[in-house]
């Protein structure tokens, strides 16, 4: 078989410095491919007013799979103004390019595990019966719709009229009907019947491929009836064709009280693009935060894997670099899962585990060190050599 390319897409900050340390350990593990680099970030909407240039979309294209570092985000306005002189005023607007990504190739699943590495100083832990200590073994993983929802960008200030008139054949929105115009803001949440179902379905068909027991919806269907509604309708139609996984129907607000009371509980989740983010946020919280926080981005042709964290642009300078790499490896191993190279995720994800499990080499954020230049000077293991630990321990 010839060998797959991959698309490597460091980006910005510490994009470029945990990016290859994954090309590292792909290449102890043995996996064989070769990797095209391609540019996106800051640097490119600088000189070219475009943090996602054509060229990059087309490799993306032709390769159909990437990997993707961190890249840094800043509002429009500080955005214009480091654009290039001569691009000034030119009618560049900046938009951020994973979110470019997701909507140019229909990257509409989300995933993002959440587990748990025994030894890792940063897991949850809670007070069980008589003030014992219990460190709950979190097992989860994420899918967020990442393409409908709160984050499609239809949304208005001061909302033409023919919108605002729209709106006011709804009975409930009587009571905005005198609110001057320029006084409202208005965001949509915007389901579809078809990508409900995809995202739905995918999260029934990775519980029954990897056996977990339920797959809950962290919505809110009770007072977000149609689309949350639209979701769990769905839900309940796709969960009768598995039978032996149980749908579980938990409100988001509630979930985000239940995660830290009995998240060893829980074990597929599905949600919206606003809500998926949320309670992914809040289950990496319990199992290490950004430092372990991997995700893909999985559409119908293309499929882009990176950390959740971003360019942490003040360690980007940082000699030896300090951050930590495991986010951005796992990243990594769901990408060979997704390449059906299963046997090699799982010797990488056993290695992770060997390494925290010793507990002897750790970052600086598993000591819980404020990040500074000197933490490898006072015990924290830089990134390479966390990275050098995990390749040691490949078997
Ligand atoms: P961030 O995730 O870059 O960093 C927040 C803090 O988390 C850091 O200061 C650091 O203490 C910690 N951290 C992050 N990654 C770590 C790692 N691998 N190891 C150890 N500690 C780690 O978020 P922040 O500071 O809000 O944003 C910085 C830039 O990144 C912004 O321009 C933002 O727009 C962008 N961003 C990009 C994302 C992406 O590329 N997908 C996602 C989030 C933010
Ligand atoms: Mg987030």
């Amino acid at each position: 078989m010839s060998k797959r390319t991959i698309v490597t897409m460091p980006g910005d900050g510490i994009g470029k410095i945990v990016l290859p340390e994954a090309l590292r350990v792909l290449d102890a593990v043995g996996f064989e491919a070769e990797y095209v680099h391609a540019d996106i970030g800051w640097e490119f909407w600088r000189t070219e007013g475009n943090p996602l240039p054509q060229r990059t979309l087309d490799l993306l294209e032709k390769h159909k799979i990437g990997l993707f570092g961190a890249i840094t985000s800043k509002p429009k306005a500080e955005a214009a103004k480091e654009l290039a002189p001569e691009l000034q005023d030119k009618g560049y607007v900046y938009y951020s390019p994973i979110v470019g990504l997701r909507q140019h190739f229909d990257l509409d699943i989300c995933m993002r595990p959440c587990k748990t590495f025994k030894g890792n100083p940063l897991n949850f832990i809670r007070k069980g019966p008589n003030d014992t200590i219990e460190e709950p073994e979190v097992d989860v993983v994420i899918f967020r719709q990442n393409t409908e929802g709160l984050y499609v960008g239809v949304e208005w200030t001061n909302p033409p009229e023919e919108v605002f008139n729209a709106l006011l054949t709804h009975p409930k929105m009587k009571k905005f009907a005198d609110v001057p115009r320029e006084e409202i803001a208005i965001s949509t949440r915007i389901f579809t019947r078809k990508y409900t179902e995809r995202i739905v379905r995918a999260a029934f068909e990775y519980a029954d491929k990897y056996g977990y027991k339920s797959v809950t919806i962290a919505e809110k269907p009770n007072v977000i009836r149609e689309t949350s509604g639209m979701m769990l309708a769905i839900a309940r139609e796709v969960a009768e064709e598995y039978p032996h996984i149980e749908l579980w129907n938990v409100n988001i607000d509630a979930m985000m009280m239940w995660l830290t009371k009995n998240p060893e509980d829980y074990g597929v989740i599905v949600a919206g693009n606003m809500f998926g983010d949320i309670v992914s946020d809040g289950f990496a919280g319990l199992v290490g935060g950004l430092g372990f926080a991997c995700s893909a981005n999985i559409g119908k042709e293309v499929a882009i894997f990176e950390p959740t964290h971003g360019s942490a642009p003040k360690y980007e300078t940082f000699d030896p670099p300090i951050v930590n790499p495991i986010a951005m490896i796992l990243s990594a191993c769901m990408m060979l899962d997704h390449l059906g190279e299963n046997e090699k995720a799982n010797r990488i994800r056993q290695a992770i585990a060997a390494v925290i499990a010793e507990g002897k080499v750790r970052t600086y954020d598993m000591l819980k060190m404020k990040g500074a230049p000197d933490v490898v000077e006072k015990g924290a293991a830089s990134t390479r050599q966390m990275t050098d630990a995990i390749i040691a321990k490949l078997q």
